[in-house]
């Protein structure tokens, strides 16, 4: 089932969320969505209902909250409005951040940060517009221009770091492979001798703890992306990442996620043109200890105490609105350092490119909610 609901934040914040349930008896539904004067297609799975589909109106008064439940579960697992509502916590607790000059994290469920969330966070963003700029030009890219455009790109960048995600299994994984104990300082600073050994490994899919690159790497055909395109942006990743006499390497954020996924909801972060131009977007935490006043439905992890339930509660987190903005000032960057092959291409062509190829990235997420 899916609820959407509008978060009424600071004078302009709108959270479109989306809960889903077991995956049975699943209807795609495909759409067109126009926002800031752009038109997307949207496809979405979703289960039966007997409710109609109801969107809410943007307000934007700072003090309220507003909830929209458009299809309703009964299986007694879905998320309810008080969970949400705890998890977005406080509206004048909220912290915003610049889609242009703040990170964006994985879609992990684990991160208790507050985090503008897209999949594969920054790493994700890069790896589709190198995707897309490849396609315009018509030319595979080879691992030097990548290394090459991935530099430029750090110089380039609003932000102080570019972000990567990996997990403590896929550490444990790559510690059974390599068969030896590593840490997450020796990912980060291997010695030289074992480099090589690292980065092969790391290239393949049970060795990465990003869902997003991880699904890449596994099923390249069916995100259109040339396998080698994301082999060659790991390997420009972490040659900077690991090579300490290269500036650019305090750059590289790499971070390391624990524990289990139980994501039991899916955010979808809607942010209105008043924030949009102003480059606002709330910062959300995908896990938080959350105590409610009523009994919740469904999770087995919850206790309870004196005044209410307390539970651990994860959702993957999706700033669509604000990785728009991000994949504009990619747009430019690809704009202004395409020479190759004397292409030509707009910046907004290429943007609108790559809103509709990022989403196609999304319903991989949906069906793995718990
Ligand atoms: C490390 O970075 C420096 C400075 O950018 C560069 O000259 C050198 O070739 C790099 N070394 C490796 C092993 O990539």
């Amino acid at each position: 089932m899916i609820i959407i609901v509008l978060i009424s934040a600071i004078f302009c914040a709108e959270v479109k969320l989306k809960v889903e349930s077991s995956p049975k008896d699943i209807r795609r539904i495909n759409g067109r969505a126009e926002f800031d004067a752009q038109e997307y297609e949207t496809s979405c799975q979703c289960e039966s209902t007997t409710t109609p589909l109801h969107v809410g109106e943007t307000f934007c008064d700072p003090t309220k909250v507003q909830l929209h439940q458009d299809f309703a579960g009964d299986d007694g697992k879905t998320a309810s409005f008080e969970q949400i509502r705890h998890l977005i916590g406080p509206l004048n607790e909220l912290q915003f951040g610049d889609p242009n000059s703040y990170h964006f994290s994985c879609l992990d469920g684990r991160n208790e940060q507050g985090v503008l969330g897209t999949p594969g966070g920054d790493s994700g963003e890069f790896l589709l517009a190198l995707q897309v700029y490849e396609q315009t030009i018509n030319t595979p890219l080879a691992q030097d221009t990548v290394d090459s455009i991935f530099a430029n790109y750090l110089q380039f960048m609003k932000q102080d770091g570019f972000y990567m995600c990996t997990d403590d299994d896929a550490i444990r994984h790559l510690e059974k492979e390599l068969g030896m104990t590593l840490t997450v300082d020796a990912l980060i600073d291997p010695p030289n001798s074992f480099k090589d050994d690292l980065l092969t490994s790391l290239l393949k899919p049970e060795n990465t703890g990003c869902m997003h690159l991880k699904s890449i790497l596994k099923n390249p055909e069916s995100y259109d992306m040339r396998p080698d395109l994301v082999r060659y942006f790991l390997r420009s990743y972490f040659t900077i990442l690991w090579n300490k006499s290269n500036p650019l390497h305090h750059k590289l954020i790499l971070e390391v996620m624990a524990g289990r996924h139980e994501e039991r909801a899916f955010l979808e972060v809607r942010i209105n043109e008043a924030c949009i131009r102003q480059n606002m977007a709330p910062l959300l935490r995908p896990k938080r200890r959350i105590t409610l006043a009523s009994v919740p439905q469904g999770p087995t992890s919850t206790t309870f105490h004196e005044g209410g339930a307390t539970e651990i509660f994860q959702a993957y987190v999706n700033h669509i609105d604000a990785a728009s903005i991000r994949r504009k000032e990619l747009s430019k960057f690809f704009a202004e350092n395409s020479n190759l092959n004397g292409v030509h291409f707009e910046i907004d062509v290429m943007h609108h490119r790559l809103n509709k190829k990022g989403l196609i990235y999304l319903p991989f997420y949906t069906v793995t909610i718990v």
